[in-house]
């Protein structure tokens, strides 16, 4: 299954469509996730939680999205977070001239090089606006903020392009107040905002979208002395080192040096164990180490977790060793204290990354559990079923003879604790195929026998199986198979 066959899914049940499309003046890069989209998403933040905020321990928090000018002035924001950008002379479209360069040459630039660079290539290869074949203005560099006005003033502000400056701009408080200890997690989920030239392929490269990231403030003393590495160090993860794949334990690539500290594999082997629950095929998957020129401008080492698909490796993790760069900036620029005790240690913490795209991970979830299986003439989305929009289908295998009232009945039982979808109508056998598209794990069918001895069918999504149940016993069933491991 590829890019379309998910396309086509998310657009015919529910997951997610474009914003505002009954309107000519839609703008590109804003997508809205139906219900089946609201559904997986809530389940998948519901498990980062799990698996990441809970298990080490973190603080969540949830900041404005509209953010002053200070925050972005003090962060590098306001004059490094600019992509190249060429504007064609004739029809005026812009490009972001490194892809531009990429789809036309194959050459690889990155796109924190020097301007100069930019037009001596589209120079030298004659590349020409895809559109009209014009020529290109000069390369100029375009802040992806959002500007805003506040109030009858107007006062400049911006939607935020990370989450993350409100837990630097928060962390003297949070630490105070919540009696906080190095090593500190904080975490938040939330929509970010960036004012991309090209957004394209839905959930992709959005201009509205959503992240969770978690920001690690330790004692960069102490980068070797985390107990909880002991959790990890066995397991496997699959990096990315000069063009080869090397998979080992945490253990071993600190042993060797390939990742710099146990503090940063910890993560890493935190981050592989998540997404190896999210259903993703994780041997699929690498953490690429960014040369000097791809890493982002607050970033003194970075991985990307990067998982393969049908349009080709997907980010859907950026991992910045940020070093004291934010809690600097705005110590410098707020005057506010920034530095902690650290076991009687003044110390200014240092801040490792972890900066997941949650509609980019979605995507990649729908893409890897999507099969057609034509010998049983269905597709089918064989996801976790703790990520299931639908946990249970509910069917009365024909509404007359009193099965539409015991059917009713059923789903009245359980529809406040699964996500069960009632259905009277239709034939069955279409109405389990639609159930397998949204990837629901199992439907019960209520027939005439059910009147008769308490018994409902349950149907598997996967193996097709089926088997009768009590009524007394479906609890029990759906709550062993739908919880979260
Ligand atoms: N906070 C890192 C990022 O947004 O990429």
């Amino acid at each position: 299954m590829n890019y379309d066959t998910v396309m086509q899914l998310a657009l015919e049940r529910g997951f997610y469509f474009p914003s505002c499309e009954i309107y000519a003046d839609a703008q590109a890069g804003f997508w809205e996730y139906g219900p089946s989209g609201v559904s997986i998403k809530t389940k998948f933040i519901e498990l980062w939680r799990r698996e990441l905020l809970r298990r080490d321990g973190m603080l969540e928090i949830d900041g404005s999205q509209i953010m002053s000018k200070s925050v972005f002035e003090a962060s590098g924001h306001l004059a490094s977070f600019a992509d190249p950008v060429v504007r064609c002379i004739s029809c005026k479209l812009n490009y972001r001239v490194d892809k531009l360069i990429y789809e036309q040459t194959k050459i690889e630039i990155p796109e924190s090089s020097d301007l100069v660079e930019f037009d001596k290539i589209v120079t030298e290869k004659n590349i020409r606006c895809p559109k009209c074949k014009g020529e290109f203005e000069r390369t100029r560099k375009f802040n992806m903020m959002f500007k805003v006005e506040i109030g009858p003033e107007a006062e400049a502000a911006y939607l935020r392009p990370e989450t993350c400056q409100s837990i630097f701009v928060d962390f003297p408080r949070l630490f105070k107040t919540m009696r906080g200890k190095l090593p500190l997690g904080v975490a938040q989920i939330g929509k970010s905002f960036r004012n991309e030239i090209s957004p394209r392929q839905s959930l992709l490269r959005l201009r509205e979208f959503y992240q969770a990231e978690i920001e690690v403030f330790c004692n960069p003393t102490k980068l070797n002395e985390l107990e909880r590495f002991e959790e990890v160090k066995n397991t496997v993860i699959r990096l990315w080192i000069d063009n080869s794949l090397k998979s080992m334990t945490c253990q071993e690539a600190v042993e060797s040096g390939i990742i710099p500290n146990k503090f940063v594999a910890y993560y890493l082997g935190l981050l592989t164990e998540f997404y190896e629950r999210t259903g993703i095929d994780v041997t699929k998957s690498r953490f690429r180490r960014l040369g000097e020129k791809e890493k982002a401008f607050y970033a003194s080492v970075a991985f990307d977790f990067e998982v393969q698909t049908t349009i080709g490796w997907l980010e859907l993790v950026a991992c910045n060793y940020r070093s004291d760069y934010d809690l600097m900036s705005h110590a410098t620029k707020s005057r506010e204290k920034f530095e902690v005790i650290d076991e009687e240690q003044k110390v200014l913490p240092h801040v490792f990354e972890i900066s997941m795209g949650i509609d980019r991970s979605l995507y990649t979830i729908l893409e890897h559990g999507l099969r057609e299986e034509k010998e049983h003439d269905r597709t089918v989305l064989s996801i976790k079923p703790y990520l299931a929009p639908i946990h249970v289908g509910v069917l009365s295998l024909v509404k007359k003879d009193g099965l539409k009232e015991k059917t009713d009945e059923i789903f009245m039982k359980i529809k406040r604790k699964y996500d069960a979808f009632l259905d009277h109508s239709g034939a069955i056998g279409r109405r389990y195929r639609r159930l397998d598209e949204v990837g629901a794990p199992f439907a019960i069918t209520v027939d005439h026998q059910t009147l008769q001895d308490e018994t409902v069918t349950l149907r598997r999504r996967d193996s097709m199986a089926q088997e009768r149940i009590k009524i007394s016993d479906l609890d029990s069933v759906l709550s062993k198979e739908v919880s979260f491991p």
